[in-house]
């Protein structure tokens, strides 16, 4: 994915980028060189036993029985322990560093599977402070985010691959996970559970920023719309807050309060639209409101007929929703 001028940013395990993947990348190298080490000498014991067969006409002592005994214990019982209670002690200290237990929780967002996108809430102990997005989880660099994973359709999966290991979204359940990204960058993830039609287009981007950035973003998105100043922009909000778009979708500040799509109040600062899978510009834009079906289908977001002045109108309020 590196370098996809549409979606930037790794979506691989093996280019890890934060903590949580990199004891995961740790662990798959080391049981993986140990796996193959056995398998090595396992082959070479094979080759060595079928070219150095013992000619069965021999007498049999009880001096090479018991060597026999000797051998067949220490490599089918004490070598194997030998090899596995070091790799299973491992395997248990790399998997308590990665729990979430053992992490700072000052950042917390409920990330809600739907189908098929991704509801992004960040909490705050004062409830004035808390605002939604989609799609895109942003987050300060180094510093681990405490993501509470919730689903009220299906079970979907979280994976981040660059940055955590993945965990499922289960309906009626809790589940958490916790990732902190240790370089500025894009960090593509995507639903890892079949979960329906459009499961393979469930994508989402986590942006880890620098610290202040990151502020200047949260803040910017606590707020509610802007209103319009210009008679352009007023008559392109009528023409939004007269359309079905809000008996779906909400937009802080108006009367929009629909919840059963994603929140676009300030859509336009999004990366990405759909479900992160159309870059964020005027033309994905209109042809998605158009019609969603024909970019998704299956998706619960109808394809509802619009005057083409309608549809500009609304398309030019919703790009105004930074
Ligand atoms: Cu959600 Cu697959």
């Amino acid at each position: 994915m590196q370098g996809d001028r549409a979606f930037p940013g790794a979506q691989s395990a093996f280019e890890p980028a934060g903590q949580g993947a990199e004891q995961i990348d740790a662990l798959a190298f080391v049981l993986t060189a140990a796996g193959a080490a056995v398998f090595l000498v396992f082959c070479i014991a094979l080759a060595y036993s079928l070219t150095h067969r013992r000619r069965a006409s021999g007498p049999q002592t009880a001096e090479s029985d018991r060597r026999s005994t000797r051998w067949i214990v220490t490599t089918g019982a004490a070598l194997p322990l030998l090899i596995l209670i070091p790799l299973l002690f491992y395997t248990f200290h790399a998997l308590s560093a990665n729990d979430p237990a053992n992490r700072d929780r000052s950042l917390v967002v409920e990330v809600r599977g739907r189908q098929w996108w991704w509801e992004v809430r960040y909490l705050d102990e004062d409830p004035a402070r808390q605002f939604v997005t989609a799609n895109e989880i942003r987050v300060p660099v180094g510093r681990p985010v405490e993501l509470h994973l919730y689903s009220d359709d299906v079970i979907h999966s979280f994976w981040v691959p660059s940055l955590q290991g993945k965990m499922d979204l289960i309906p009626g359940r809790r589940n958490v996970l916790w990732l902190q990204a240790d370089s500025v960058g894009i960090y593509r993830g995507q639903c890892a559970e079949y979960c329906g039609l459009q499961h393979a287009r469930m994508a989402l981007q986590v942006h880890a920023e620098p610290p202040d950035r990151y502020e200047q973003w949260a803040e910017r998105q606590r707020s509610p719309a802007a209103p319009r100043a210009d008679s352009a922009g007023q008559s392109a909000e009528a023409a939004f807050l007269a359309s079905g778009c809000i008996l779906c979708h909400a937009v802080r500040g108006t009367p929009a309060g629909g919840r059963l799509g994603p929140d676009l109040t300030h859509l336009a600062s999004r990366a990405t639209l759909a479900g992160g899978i159309l870059p964020n510009n005027r033309a994905n834009l209109l042809g998605w409101v158009a019609n969603p079906q024909a970019l998704k289908p299956g998706s619960k977001m109808p394809s509802v007929p619009l005057a083409p002045d309608t549809l500009h109108a609304i398309v030019h309020y919703l790009m105004g929703l930074e």
